[in-house]
């Protein structure tokens, strides 16, 4: 029997060459940016909870970074991994120029100049308190915080950054990095804000890498409510009001929603990270035969671009950028 039918979709999806006459949205490796972690010792560790990244030695750096380029990434951005002895309540191990973060982009700058680099401004990495900011009596100071964020910025762009994310939810960081770095006689250096920046416990893994989960209490006084979207949208505008290049929602997957929304709301680039956490599950889902990894990672990264992201972290940048290239 044949259904009388005005309308039958299908017909638009009935071969491989029609379907590509209509598909909305692309995805390439372009738009990936591949987050490093790297710490000062001689061997590369391998991270227990995020199967296939490591902590990179400067030697298997240098190894991977250049395997990543001939793959074709283009961006990436770098995670210190910083010994008990760097730690300290104020994190001033931030902003020694002879630092880890700091020595690695010049070494990077140096051998691959058109690579972009992107680094975190935060301080939980060198912070003793396992915090994002400056803590007194249990609590996170604000704008004691920002001053010295803004010291690790320009110590971040006087060693070579190209783009620089503050990770650290703190209030006015934006404004004040911008005016720093324009100080410091940095006009050219971008800031990708980490604008609607959730706290998720999707970071659990990423905490794991680099040791760095907080001490005590979390991260809700300054990371954001996950139950919400509106307050996003007050972060992205002030971000665009203090000068960001770029403004970011994380984590991704679960959050396309805030993506879209933010997408709607401003005409700055919005990118998009998904986290450790989000990784980790593919993964773990993968290695049981569970899912297939390739087809699954392709598709929550096209789903990310379709919510509206322009830019996406992964940890899976060049294993998708190498099956782009196959396909
Ligand atoms: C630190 C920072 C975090 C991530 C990026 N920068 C962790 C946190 O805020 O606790 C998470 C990334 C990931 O989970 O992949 N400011």
């Amino acid at each position: 029997m044949t259904l009388s039918l005005i309308e039958r979709p299908r017909r638009n999806r009935k071969s491989a060459a029609v379907r590509a006459w209509h598909r909305e949205t692309f995805l390439s490796a372009d738009h990936l940016v591949w987050p490093v972690f790297i710490h000062d010792k001689d061997v590369d560790e391998p991270i227990g909870s995020m199967p296939g990244c490591s902590r990179w030695s400067p030697a298997g750096l240098d190894r991977e970074v250049a395997e990543a380029i001939a793959e074709g990434i283009g961006a990436i951005v770098l995670f210190p991994a910083e010994p008990e002895s760097s730690k300290s309540s104020l994190g001033e191990e931030s902003w020694n120029p002879q630092g880890l973060v700091q020595r690695t982009l010049r070494r990077l700058k140096a051998a691959w100049p058109d690579l972009v680099l992107i680094t975190d401004v935060a301080l939980d990495p060198y912070s003793s308190d396992g915090h994002d900011g400056i803590v007194q009596d249990g609590r996170i100071l604000n704008d004691a915080t920002v001053e010295v964020l803004c010291r690790q910025a320009v110590s971040q762009a006087e060693a070579g950054a190209d783009v620089i994310a503050p990770s650290d939810m703190m209030d006015g960081r934006i404004g004040a990095i911008r005016e720093a770095l324009d100080a410091a006689g940095f006009p050219d250096v971008s800031l990708l804000s980490y604008t609607a920046k959730y706290a998720s416990a999707f970071y659990g893994p990423f905490r794991d890498a680099l040791d760095s989960a907080p001490k005590f209490g979390d991260k809700k006084t300054y990371q954001m409510d996950p139950a919400n979207v509106r307050e996003a949208l007050r972060e992205v505008a002030l971000d665009e009001a203090e000068g960001a290049d770029l403004v970011m929602v994380k984590p991704a997957g679960p959050y396309l929603d805030v993506i879209r929304q933010v997408r709607e709301a401003t005409a700055l680039p919005v990118a998009a990270y998904q986290v450790s956490g989000e990784y980790a599950m593919l993964k773990a889902a993968s290695q049981n035969g569970w899912l297939d990894e390739r087809r699954v990672v392709l598709e929550s990264l096209l789903a990310i671009r379709r919510a509206g992201a322009d830019v996406i972290f992964t940890y899976y940048a060049r294993q998708a950028a190498g099956w782009l290239k196959e396909a």
